[in-house]
């Protein structure tokens, strides 16, 4: 069965025919060829293809693209370009925050939402309420940001990013 979805990807407004078992992942890659995302387990489980779907991050293979009509989602490709990078995009790049690769769009996507639950005083559920400061420990980024694997263990790096934009 397909069905019509309508949704802004990255500021533009897309209106898509899709089956109805498709995930807003492959309607992503596949569709709107939007291949920053990446699909590592297809199950929930590593994070590679986190996206922000409606200022919220999401594992984009759990979520039918169906599911998004009238959603504003933010990929990688929506964050900054290699000219005019996000603040997060040029701190992984600084600290070499990755090794391969694979995992880094959705761990920089993850990132700036971390930021972003700080700045609306989402509790962390290992410290408590975090609205009084601004400032992140590196154990609550490790915990905020333990949805997204990295198999190559770029993890510290990938603190030290976080770190630096958060600070
Ligand atoms: Fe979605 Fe692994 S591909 S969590």
């Amino acid at each position: 069965v397909s069905s019509k979805v309508t949704l802004k990807v990255n500021g533009q407004q897309h209106a898509v025919s899709v089956d109805t078992r498709t995930t807003l992942l492959d309607l992503l890659r596949e569709q709107l060829h939007l291949t920053g995302t990446k699909k590592g387990c297809d199950q929930g489980q590593c994070g590679a293809c986190t996206v922000i779907a409606d200022g919220r991050r999401i594992n984009s293979c759990l979520s039918l693209a169906v599911m998004h009509e009238n959603s504003e989602i933010t990929t990688i490709e929506g964050l900054g370009t290699p000219d005019k990078m996000h603040p997060m995009q040029a701190a992984f790049v600084k600290h070499d925050g990755y090794q391969c690769g694979y995992c880094t769009p959705g761990q920089i996507c993850s990132a700036v939402s971390v930021l972003d639950e700080i700045r609306k005083g989402i509790p962390s559920h290992v410290t408590g309420d975090l609205t009084a400061r601004p400032l992140l420990t590196e154990k609550e980024i490790r915990e905020r940001m333990s949805g997204n694997i990295c198999r190559c263990g770029a993890y510290s790096n990938i603190v030290d990013a976080i770190v630096e934009v958060s600070g």
